[in-house]
């Protein structure tokens, strides 16, 4: 099953957005929004949704087709920008190409015009692994209670404003994430486990539990002995249906060890981050978990350290964490007792609860820098004196 379209429209002219929204409704694999008021051009705050395509008209009340433009492509890199017009202006339509724009429809618009301008839009976007082709990141704490499920749950919600996610909890004797994001599943991995005969992605969507954030959790089975009837082969099989169904799949996995059903996350995973505290017995543990994990020949560069509970002033430098680690820490997280206690004890997670926090700063800049591996890698989450990245 191929990912679904998003396709938002933002037609202030009331014929067109009844011409283009028959023509729409006609069209399978696609999901569309109806943008109000300008939403997706004041950014990308105002909207939760991001995405695939944009079809606007050329209403002037936002400014001009040009500049409009501009600003959507700035706003979300990836978009493709349909036009729609009542009037047929040629020199309309060349700057709006010229802005970026893939196609101008002009009213009476055709249907397979619009079609054929999905499709190819779609084939883009699969070439260029933007659908289809979701990104697993896999959390495990070197120690427990290293704080593998505050950040990967966290992590999901700040990366939901910008993509389709599901949180996958694999810890599956003391599954927490249930807990931290106040949901009580009706299903979990050990029904989907038991589905596995007939598992097809669509299955697998009804057995995730809706947040009211837009994230998606596969939880980890109610009654932990339960966990048994899960295999390999079921974990391998639903992080390839997850990758399928959301741009991002994130795995809360449980602490310390390397299980056989873990083995499958990690292999599907683009970067393994090993949660640790700056502290020796800690970043120890790292280490030999960092260990287990390359020798299951997993390549050693997708296993990333990150430090959470970071504060300034602590006894051990950053410095000597990297010698005993014998690799560059990835990011680090900042210790914020006050709203993480707040938030795990009114089942909110701290980016939704408290948005301006230190901690929910630090998590969004996280994001980005996954988002765009090409971003500055001096800065790290935390800046020392002067403002400079440590
Ligand atoms: N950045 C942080 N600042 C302050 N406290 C934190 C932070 N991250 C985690 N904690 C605290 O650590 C506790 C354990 O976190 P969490 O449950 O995420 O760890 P874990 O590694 O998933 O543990 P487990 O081994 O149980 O799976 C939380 O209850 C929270 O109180
Ligand atoms: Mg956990």
């Amino acid at each position: 099953m191929g990912q679904k379209l998003t396709i938002a429209t933002e037609l202030t002219n009331k014929d067109l957005a009844t011409e283009v929204a028959a023509i729409l409704s006609k069209i399978d694999g696609i999901e569309t929004v109806d943008w109000k008021n300008g939403a997706g051009e004041k950014g990308v705050l105002t909207s939760k949704v991001h995405p695939h395509i944009i079809v606007l008209d050329d209403a002037s009340q936002y400014g001009s087709l040009e500049e409009r433009i501009y600003r959507l492509r700035e706003a979300y890199p990836s978009v493709t920008i349909f036009v729609a017009s009542q009037t047929q202006q040629p020199q309309q339509i060349v700057q709006a190409m010229k802005a970026g724009a893939a196609e101008f429809f002009v009213h009476p618009i055709k249907q397979k015009q619009v079609e054929k301008a999905i499709e190819d839009a779609h084939a883009q976007l699969a070439q260029d692994g933007q659908i289809g082709k979701g990104r697993a990141f896999s959390f495990v704490s070197a120690k427990g209670g290293g704080g593998a499920t505050v950040l990967a749950t966290n992590i999901a919600i700040a990366l939901k404003t910008k993509r389709s996610v599901a949180l996958c909890d694999m810890s599956c004797q003391s599954g927490d994430s249930t807990v931290l994001l106040d949901l009580e599943p009706r299903t979990d991995m050990a029904d989907v486990a038991s589905y596995f005969h007939r598992l097809d992605a669509a299955l697998l969507k009804d057995c995730m539990t809706h947040h009211g954030s837009g994230i998606e959790l596969l939880a980890a089975p109610n009654r932990p002995e339960r966990s048994e009837e899960i295999r390999p082969e079921h974990v391998a099989r639903i992080i390839e249906l997850l990758k399928e169904a959301y741009d991002l799949v994130l795995i809360d996995c449980a602490s310390m060890y390397v299980d056989e059903n873990e083995v499958e996350s990690y292999r599907a995973s683009e970067k393994i981050f090993i949660v640790t505290e700056l502290s020796l017995p800690s970043l120890r543990n790292a280490v030999r978990l960092k260990r287990l994990i390359t020798e299951l020949q997993i390549p050693e560069p997708r296993v990333e350290f990150v430090i959470n509970r970071y504060h300034k002033g602590s006894s051990l430098s950053i410095e000597s964490a990297e010698e005993t680690l014998k690799k560059k820490v990835f990011w680090l997280f900042p210790n914020d007792y006050v709203d993480v206690m707040h938030s795990i004890n009114r089942g909110t997670p701290v980016v939704q609860m408290h948005p301006h926090s230190q901690f929910s700063t630090n998590i969004t800049a996280f994001v980005e820098r996954l988002l765009d591996p090409t971003s500055s890698k001096d800065f790290r989450g935390i800046r020392g004196m002067f403002g400079k990245a440590v």
